[in-house]
């Protein structure tokens, strides 16, 4: 489906808590397409400026002690696209991190912005490219869980590899959570979901796919995420999944 234009976002907000943008080197292995979307907007928010070099090499405390100032049991988001499902579970499971992480810049500043209107500071946006955020910054065993949900589904054969549900991401993710660990796999395209759910069979040893229920809508409000949204209230169907990491 199209994307829509994004809401204005009020401009000079103290994002500091909330939202770490990447640094433009950071963004230097991804496609021009992709890295057109990560480029910084006006630059009026006051967001964290953080070296990514100095987020790298961390213990799992650490890197929550540092990108939460807390540690406590962490969730990863990989593109949390208008940052419906971040901001509803930092507000649902304070007890909770959750990091989100999201490529395109005007994206992941909406994220951030909704989760300082709420002030649930136990999420944080990174804006830069999730596999590479997997590679060199999320520590080993370190997450409880990690969410993926209507990741693009790059439809032409010869961009495949863009996917995010990849061998290489997948196998980082399983080798990120703990013992326990949840790996949430959602989407509206029943291809990528097949191929998906097989690539994390044959390139992990999580246990799984478990399937999830439908959960009823009670409002325009309650789904999971933006385009669970969208896609239920076209009634077209949602493919949902979930892995966990036994030993
Ligand atoms: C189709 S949208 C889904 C957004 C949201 N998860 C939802 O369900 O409403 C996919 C999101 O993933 C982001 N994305 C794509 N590739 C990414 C990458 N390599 N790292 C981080 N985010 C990425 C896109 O910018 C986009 O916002």
């Amino acid at each position: 489906m199209p994307r829509r234009s994004l809401p204005k976002i009020q401009g000079n907000r103290d994002l500091s808590r909330y939202f770490i943008p990447m640094e433009l080197e950071f963004m230097s292995q991804i496609d021009p397409a992709t890295a057109a979307l990560a480029q910084p907007g006006d630059g009026a928010d006051k967001v964290k400026r953080v070296e990514y070099a100095s987020l790298a090499g961390l213990t799992g405390e650490e890197f929550s002690q540092r990108i939460f100032g807390r540690v406590a049991p962490t969730e990863l988001e990989i593109g949390s696209g208008k940052g419906l499902f971040i901001s509803g579970a930092a507000k649902a499971n304070p007890e909770r991190n959750f990091l989100g992480v999201e490529i395109a810049y005007r994206y992941a500043l909406l994220s951030a912005s909704k989760l300082a209107k709420q002030e649930t500071p136990n999420g944080v946006m990174i804006c830069a490219d999730a596999a590479r955020v997997l590679r060199e910054l999320v520590p080993l065993n370190s997450l409880v869980a990690a969410h993926i949900y209507f990741p693009d589904p790059w439809w032409k054969k010869a961009h495949r590899k863009r996917r995010i549900v990849r061998p290489d991401v997948v196998k980082m993710i399983e080798d990120r959570l703990v013992v326990g660990g949840k790996l949430h796999f959602w989407t509206d395209v029943e291809e990528y979901f097949r191929s998906g759910v097989e690539i994390i069979k044959l390139s992990t040893n999580l246990a799984g796919p478990y399937s999830v229920l439908e959960r009823p809508s009670t409002g325009t409000l309650d789904f999971h995420t933006h385009f669970e949204r969208r896609t239920r209230l076209n009634q077209l169907p949602v493919y949902r999944s979930y892995f966990e990491k036994l030993s």
